[in-house]
């Protein structure tokens, strides 16, 4: 039998995702560290589509969670079009704004790195 050596690979980092919806909480980990929160909440679940996302690209809307970073993460500060995306649907500011990250608000799932572990809010009526 072959012995191979993996001491010199150098695997990715994992996190946890807790995701609450109105029906559930349910925990799913081993996602990649730097993974588009969009395309982990898509391969992580088994049944239908947690969030019914569209376009990928951070233009149609239809992916916004609300999410929460642990205390003491510095959130990523929100892309410029996230902030256009979410001003167009009454959700968030203009592009004006100063893009200040907020440790739990929302966001675009296309355009979230999961970095850390993450609670993420999914409204799915
Ligand atoms: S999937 Fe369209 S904005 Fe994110």
């Amino acid at each position: 039998m072959p012995v191979h050596d993996l001491s010199n690979v150098d695997f990715p980092s994992m996190h946890k995702l807790k995701v609450v919806t109105k029906a559930e909480v349910t925990i799913y980990d081993a996602i990649p560290d730097g993974a588009r929160l969009v395309d982990a909440l898509r391969h992580a679940q088994v049944g239908p589509p947690l969030l019914a996302w569209r376009c990928g690209q951070g233009t149609c809307g239809a992916c916004v969670v609300r999410v929460q970073f642990p205390n003491g993460i510095e959130p990523p500060p929100l892309t410029r079009m996230e902030r256009n995306v979410l001003a167009r649907h009454g959700l968030g500011e203009t592009e004006e704004s100063d893009g200040v990250a907020d440790p739990d608000r929302l966001r675009l799932a296309c355009h979230v790195r999961v970095s850390c572990d993450l609670v993420v809010y999914i409204k799915n009526d």
